[in-house]
């Protein structure tokens, strides 16, 4: 159990389980940390000493580099464990893998996996921290944050602000984790795409449904554009990726019709032409890159809150 005046759990397995304060503590700590990241050298002492492992247990680009950069700024020392080169492909258990990596003296296991509800399994079976990034369809917590953190930056406080999720809502883990934090911030959460990938009962995660894109995204302060994620579809959810983008994709057109400061989101990998235009992927009104960089200081963040055992106000005071 964490003993600082911080996170109140050990795990950050999902944003549905944090209180508003929980987040916007995570979200100041994150601000300080991109302070971090700005000096000559980006790196403080304060996991000196801490071991980290990330398993993958499905492909990653930005989280798992940025989690391993992150851990690094901090001093960790980090390892790196791919399906691959695991021994879970000769039948090992994920909880046994955890246990025996904790005795090796690992701090904290960040885990991502296909199956909804992995890290829960770890958090309850080993003592280290247990970060969720990303599991099957449930949550990708980090990716909320850095979202969430992306749009503070961009238009401060986010309590009235319309936020509206736009795509694959069904299998999307980053749209439960924006759905379960941007509520609790105060946002008001629009979902749209074909009904085909809205799942039923989503509406008592708190947001609204929405299958008119151009009237959702008309007053919207941030549009957050979703992968289509092929690999998690069974077939025929809609007729081609083309109608998709028709029908679905964010597009420069569209973009005109809205507020002249919409915000343009992606947690990536973006599929261009299919649900963003790559117009609008390079274009002014995306910050895409930025919710990248931001993703390793929300990262250092949680790392720093959750095995530093230091108080977060010593923060303010330098690290
Ligand atoms: N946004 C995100 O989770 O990207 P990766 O799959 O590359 O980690």
């Amino acid at each position: 159990m964490n003993k600082v005046k911080g996170l109140k759990t050990k795990d950050l397995l999902g944003l549905r389980y944090l209180s508003a304060e929980d987040i916007n503590l995570i979200l100041d700590t994150t601000q300080s940390m991109k302070e971090v990241m700005t000096r000559p050298v980006r790196k403080v002492p304060a996991l000196l000493g801490k071991n980290i492992v990330t398993l993958f247990y499905e492909p990653s680009t930005r989280t798992r580099t940025s989690f391993d950069v992150a851990a690094k700024n901090l001093s960790a020392n980090t390892t790196n464990i791919g399906l691959a080169q695991s021994s879970v492909k000769k039948g090992e258990t994920l909880i046994d893998t955890a246990k025996n990596l904790e005795v090796m003296g690992y701090d904290g296991v960040i885990i991502r996996h296909k199956m909804s509800g992995a890290p829960h399994l770890l958090a309850e079976n080993i003592k280290g921290a247990v970060i969720n990034a990303g599991d099957g369809c449930n949550e990708h917590p980090t990716q909320g944050l850095l979202d969430m953190f992306t749009m503070k930056e961009k238009k401060g406080d986010l309590a009235g602000k319309k936020v509206v999720i736009v795509g694959d809502i069904a299998h999307s883990r980053v749209a439960r984790s924006n759905i379960w934090g941007l509520n609790k911030l105060g946002a008001k959460v629009v979902v749209v795409g074909p009904p085909t990938l809205i799942p039923i009962g989503i509406t008592e995660m708190g947001c609204e449904v929405s299958y008119n894109l151009e009237k959702a995204i008309s007053d919207a302060d941030f549009i957050n554009v979703l992968r289509i994620q092929l690999e998690r579809q069974e077939e025929g959810l809609f007729p081609s990726v083309e109608e998709y983008h028709k029908l679905y994709g964010i597009t420069v057109d569209r973009l005109k019709k809205c507020k002249p400061d919409v915000v343009v989101m992606h947690p990536g990998p973006i599929n261009r032409g299919v649900e963003i235009s790559s117009e609008v992927a390079d274009g002014p009104y995306n910050v895409i890159l930025e919710q990248v960089t931001n993703g390793v200081a929300v990262r250092m963040a949680v790392l720093f809150l959750l095995l530093s055992g230091k108080k977060p106000m010593l923060m303010k005071k330098g690290l």
